[in-house]
C-alpha cells in the first residue's frame, strides 16, 4: 500500500486517545489536520454514556459530503460504539465502510487492504481476539513532551452502571518488558513525562510483579522525568503502592480515584466493593504519606434509588476531601449492564438538579484550593506554546495543575522550571519564573 493520509476524530477517555495514536501507526499513515486531505477518516468512539454514543453516530454523519465528493475516501468507525453496535452501524450508516473494535486495531492494515481490493465489501471486525492486543505502539509526534503508555486492556470489575467490560473485554495486563520498551521508544522521541493508562491501572500484575514493582522499574528509565498513571481503582490501593509512590522521585503528586458515590447504600448497588469509610481511610493514608498530593474523582448522580440523604452523603464527602477536580455525570442506562435491570433510577429532573448542585459547589472548592497556592513556587514541566497567547508557554505542575507562564523563552519547552503562581482560576494559573 502507498503511504496513506489519515484523519482520526477521537471521543472519550485517554485510552481512546491512545488507541487513535495506535490506529495511525497500525496503518503506518500520515496524520492530517483537515479531514478533506485524508484518504481515510476514522471516528474513534466512546460508549460510556448514551449521549456519547449518539455523538459518535452524528460525527460519522458529517463526513457523508466528503464521501460523495470523493468516492475513494474510506470512512470507518472504531472504539467502543463500534464494538457495541457493530453490524447495526453498517446497516444504519450507508457511507460507513468499516467498523473495528478496540481489540482489533493491530489488524487494521489487513482490513483496509481488503477494502481497497473489493471496495463494495463493507467490513465488521469486532472480535475479542486477545492475541497481539498490545502489538502496535502509538504514533508519537516527535518532540512532544508527554505521552501515554497502555499497560492494561479491558476491566475485570463488575460495576453495575458500566459498559467498559462489555466493549473492552476482560482485563489483560501487558508484559513488563513491552511496557519498558514502549516507554523507551517515546523517551527517545523526546517524551519527558509518560502517563501509564489502564481501566484499573493499579490492579496491573504480570508474572508475580505488582503495580508497585512496576513503578520501581519505571523510575529507572533514563531520560524519563515524570510518571503519571490513571485510572486507579480504590480497592487496589495498597500500603505498598502508597510507599512506592512516596519514595519514587518521578511519580507525580496526583491521583485520580473515582469514588462514584458518598453513600454506602449506593456504592453497594453499584458493586464498587468498598465502603465510604474505607475510601476515606485510603485518602487519609495517601495524604499522610504525600501531603501535597492532588486528588480528583468521578461521581455519578441519580443511580438507582439514590435518595436525598444518599446525595447529601456525596456532598459531605466532597466538602471533607476537597478534591481539586471532579468529573461528574448523571447516570445513563447502558445496554447489557446490570444497571439496565434496575427499574427505579432517579428521574432526570432530580438527577440534573443534583448534578448542578454538585458541580456548583465543586467549582468553588476547586477555585478555593487554587487560591491557596498563590505566590508559591512550583516545578513546572513546560509542554508547549499557549494556544491563546503566543507570548506565554503552557506547562503543568507535579499536581497536574495547568500553568500559563509569562515572560519566558521558548527554549524552556521540555524543561522543568520553577514558577511562582500569580493568578488563580478554577482550572488553571498564570505564573512567572521564580
Ligand atoms: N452513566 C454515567 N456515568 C458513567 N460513568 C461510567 N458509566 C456511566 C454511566 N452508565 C462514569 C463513571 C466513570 C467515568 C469514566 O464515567 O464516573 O468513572
Amino acid at each position: 500500500m502507498d503511504k496513506i493520509s489519515i484523519f482520526v476524530e477521537t471521543y472519550g477517555c485517554q485510552m481512546n486517545e491512545y488507541d487513535s495514536d495506535r490506529i495511525i501507526n497500525s496503518l503506518m499513515a500520515d496524520p492530517v489536520n483537515n479531514p478533506e486531505d485524508a484518504d481515510i477518516i476514522i471516528v474513534n468512539t466512546c460508549a460510556i454514556r448514551e449521549k456519547a454514543d449518539h455523538k459518535a453516530v452524528s460525527a460519522v454523519g458529517k463526513y457523508k459530503k466528503l464521501k460523495i465528493k470523493n468516492p475513494d475516501l474510506i470512512i470507518g468507525m472504531a472504539g467502543c460504539v463500534a464494538q457495541l453496535y457493530g453490524k447495526k452501524l453498517i446497516k444504519q450508516i450507508p457511507h460507513l465502510d468499516f467498523v473495528v473494535g478496540p481489540r482489533e486495531i493491530p489488524k487494521l492494515r489487513d482490513l483496509i487492504f481488503d477494502i481497497k481490493e473489493s471496495p463494495n465489501h463493507r467490513k465488521i471486525n469486532t472480535s475479542m481476539d486477545v492475541e497481539e492486543v498490545f502489538k502496535v505502539n502509538p504514533y508519537h509526534k516527535p518532540g512532544k513532551v508527554n505521552g501515554f503508555v497502555s499497560i492494561q486492556q479491558g476491566c475485570n470489575k463488575k460495576c453495575a452502571y458500566c459498559i467498559v467490560p462489555t466493549v473492552r473485554g476482560n482485563e489483560i495486563n501487558r508484559p513488563l518488558k513491552e511496557i519498558l520498551e514502549e516507554s523507551r521508544l517515546l523517551i527517545n522521541q523526546g517524551a519527558k513525562e509518560l502517563t501509564y493508562i489502564g481501566q484499573t491501572v493499579n490492579s496491573w500484575k504480570y508474572e508475580g510483579q505488582r503495580f508497585y514493582n512496576l513503578l520501581d522499574h519505571l523510575e529507572e528509565l533514563e531520560g524519563l522525568e515524570r510518571i503519571r498513571f490513571t485510572t486507579s481503582f480504590p480497592r487496589d490501593i495498597t500500603s505498598k503502592m502508597i510507599d512506592s509512590m512516596e519514595k519514587n522521585s518521578k511519580v507525580c503528586r496526583q491521583l485520580h480515584l473515582p469514588v462514584q458515590s458518598g453513600s454506602n447504600r449506593i456504592l453497594k448497588q453499584m458493586k464498587r466493593t468498598y465502603s465510604i469509610e474505607w475510601y476515606r481511610e485510603c485518602i487519609l493514608k495517601l495524604k499522610e504519606s504525600m501531603p501535597d498530593l492532588s486528588l480528583s474523582t468521578d461521581i455519578i448522580v441519580g443511580f438507582s434509588d439514590e435518595s436525598t440523604k444518599d446525595f447529601e452523603e456525596t456532598m459531605r464527602l466532597i466538602e471533607d476531601v476537597k478534591f481539586d477536580t471532579i468529573y461528574s455525570f448523571k447516570y445513563s442506562v447502558r445496554p447489557g449492564t446490570p444497571g439496565e435491570k434496575i427499574s427505579n433510577h432517579v428521574n432526570d429532573d432530580i438527577a440534573l438538579d443534583r448534578l448542578h448542585l454538585l458541580q456548583t459547589r465543586q467549582r468553588e472548592i476547586s477555585l478555593e484550593n487554587n487560591i491557596k497556592q498563590l505566590k508559591k513556587s512550583y516545578k513546572v514541566l513546560v509542554e508547549n506554546q499557549s494556544k491563546n497567547n503566543p507570548n506565554e508557554l503552557f506547562g503543568r505542575t507535579s499536581q497536574n495543575k495547568a500553568v500559563y507562564i509569562k515572560n519566558i523563552s521558548e527554549k524552556y519547552i521540555g524543561k522543568i522550571v520553577e514558577v511562582t503562581k500569580t493568578e488563580a482560576f478554577q482550572n488553571s494559573f498564570i505564573g512567572e519564573l521564580t
